[in-house]
């Protein structure tokens, strides 16, 4: 179809061809279509921007924890077994017939004037001993003075130790002899001194190593 233009006068009217001005409209509408896309797709899909972090990282030190070792340590120490020499009596305070209550190297003991020669008695007569006083039974303390016999009896199962006989057990439980102390007698003073047991007493698995610790200073 071809229309004819009126623009200008004394000019000649040229027919304008249709399809061309329709091609014009479109290269125009497409480069605005271009241009507003630009534009909108900026807005909608944005440029990665990049930035540039600098990480710290904390620094690290070696620290050295201090280790507590237990160090398990054997030490082999020589114990003498050597009984102490410790003053008792004195022969002149003593009664026959009353027992004098002691300790030797913390062990109960009692020392006994029998009034007769006695097994490892001492003194003028011989006739001072003295003994464990905790039962070769079954331990029990003190145990009782019976002077008619010059036994020492247990109130416990009643059975009784010959002082005169080194406290054989005559009668009871016990299988054992009671333990006597052994005595040193000073006749310039009448002091009596314990150098000893001759047998374990009842409840120590040693005498000398279990009295030591807590035993008396000793004199001479
Ligand atoms: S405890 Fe002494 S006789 Fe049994």
């Amino acid at each position: 179809m071809i229309i004819m233009s009126d623009k200008g006068e004394g000019k000649k009217k040229e027919p304008i061809d249709s399809n061309r001005r329709a091609i014009v409209v479109g290269v125009a509408g497409a480069i605005a279509g271009i241009a507003a896309g630009t534009v909108i797709g900026g807005n909608l899909f944005p440029k990665t921007i990049t930035h540039q972090i600098t990480e710290v990282q904390p620094e690290v030190k070696e620290v050295q924890v201090p280790v507590t070792k237990t160090v398990t340590q054997t030490i082999t120490k020589e114990v003498p077994e050597v009984y102490p020499k410790v003053m008792v009596a004195n022969y002149n305070q003593l009664t026959v017939g009353k027992p004098v209550i002691t300790t030797y190297m913390n062990y109960p003991i009692v020392v006994v004037r029998t009034g007769k020669p006695s097994m490892n008695g001492v003194g003028p007569n011989n006739d001072v001993v003295a003994f464990s006083n905790v039962c070769a039974h079954m331990g029990y303390q003190p145990l009782l003075y019976d002077p008619t016999t010059a036994c020492l009896v247990c109130p416990q199962h009643y059975s009784q130790y010959d002082l005169t006989r080194s406290g054989m057990q005559v009668i009871g439980h016990p299988n054992q002899y009671l333990a006597q102390v052994y005595l040193e007698y000073d006749e310039s003073t009448g002091n009596i001194y314990a150098i000893g047991f001759n047998r374990l007493v009842y409840g120590a698995y040693n005498n000398v190593l279990q009295g030591v610790s807590s035993s008396s200073s000793s004199s001479s």
